[in-house]
């Protein structure tokens, strides 16, 4: 298990270490301009970041928290770091930080295909609850819809 220690993301410059973990990860990564939109969006929109020992930024999460809804747009870790407990310690961290601002639910998307993912988040409670069709390019696929009902219980134990 690596330790790393989660911060939020507040500035533009740590908009880069994001992106690097963005490009290594997805097939259409998200921008800069988007993040920087995301960063405008204060009160809605977090980013929180997981850097290991080294002080490297080793995986992120962001999210959404709508009313009583955390939505979770993006998590990822970076490849040489995955397998090591990051991706499990940004959920958690998330989660609990979803339940402070209010969030009684959380939902995601997923691809169908993306084993590692599906079973991370089933191990933190997360059960499908619908899908919708080819919602991915490159390649086409079916994004699954996740949701797991109350963040209070402990996760991902
Ligand atoms: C999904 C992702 C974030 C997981 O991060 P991670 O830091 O590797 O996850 P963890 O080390 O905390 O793994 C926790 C558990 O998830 C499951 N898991 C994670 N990766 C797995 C893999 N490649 N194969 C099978 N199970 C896996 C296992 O149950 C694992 O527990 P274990 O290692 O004790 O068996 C990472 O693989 C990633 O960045 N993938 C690319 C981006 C992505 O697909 N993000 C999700 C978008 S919805």
């Amino acid at each position: 298990m690596t330790t790393c220690r989660i911060e939020l993301l507040t500035t533009a410059d740590q908009i880069d270490d994001v992106l690097a973990i963005e490009q290594a990860s997805f097939t259409n990564p998200w921008t800069r301009d988007m993040y920087l939109a995301e960063l405008e969006n204060r009160g809605v929109s977090y980013c929180f970041l997981a850097r290991n020992d080294a002080g490297r930024v080793v995986g992120f999460c962001s999210f959404w928290r709508i009313l009583d809804e955390l939505h979770i747009n993006n998590l990822a870790v970076l490849p040489e770091h995955r397998r090591t407990g990051v991706g499990s310690a940004l959920l958690a961290h998330v989660l609990k930080e979803g339940e402070r601002l209010g969030a009684h639910r959380a939902t995601l998307e997923v691809r169908r295909s993306n084993d590692a993912a599906r079973l991370l988040y089933e191990r933190f409670g997360f059960s499908v609850r619908g899908v919708r069709q080819a919602y991915y390019t490159g390649p086409v696929e079916d994004a699954l819809v996740l949701w797991r009902e109350g963040l209070t219980a402990a996760a991902g134990s």
